[in-house]
């Protein structure tokens, strides 16, 4: 009896030391794909054509941008409360169906695309406003980021 519990204890040490060699090994490639596929999931690149945005359109967006409250929550390459506006652009390809999406939901607000916060609503900016700031944000997955 006493010698069988001597010969477990001996086995569960020596399947302790293979785990923790077999975890060990294994650590460094499946920390860095889990990365990979996280960023993956979270950016949920939609493919499709990017059509060209006349730049005065760009910079009349940034403007827009920072007269309203949007740098509250949003910044251009860093998650805050809401989505990297670099993420936003990764994500949607620039074409007129994607720039109205974008353009209602700032105007009405929203949930569920990127996570669990809020967007509050702005009622106040005309839909015209809303799609010249998306122009300038879509647009930014032209500019060297990262
Ligand atoms: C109160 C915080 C807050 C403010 C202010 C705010 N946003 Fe957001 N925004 C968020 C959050 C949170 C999300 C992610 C919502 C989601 O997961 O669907 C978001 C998402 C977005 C998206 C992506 C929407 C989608 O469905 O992919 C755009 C574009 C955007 N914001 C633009 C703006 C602009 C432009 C302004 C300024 C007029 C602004 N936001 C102001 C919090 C904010």
């Amino acid at each position: 009896m006493h010698l069988l519990s001597v010969l477990l204890g001996k086995l569960l040490l020596w399947l302790l030391v293979v785990g923790w060699l077999v975890a060990c090994g294994r650590k460094e490639p499946a920390a860095t794909s889990n990365t990979v596929d996280r960023r993956k999931e979270y950016i949920r690149k939609i493919p499709g054509e990017n059509e060209p945005v006349p730049e005065e359109v760009v910079s009349r967006g940034e403007v827009l941008i920072a007269y309203s409250d949007c740098y509250d929550c949003h910044r251009e390459e860093k998650k805050s409360k809401g989505p990297a506006f670099s993420d936003i652009a990764e994500r949607y390809p620039i074409q007129p169906a994607y720039r109205d999406l974008l353009a209602r939901k700032i105007i009405s607000g929203g949930f569920g695309s990127w996570g669990n916060p809020v967007m509050s609503p702005h009622p106040d900016v005309s839909m015209e406003d809303a799609q010249t700031m998306v122009y300038y944000i879509l647009s930014l997955k032209y500019r060297p980021v990262h």
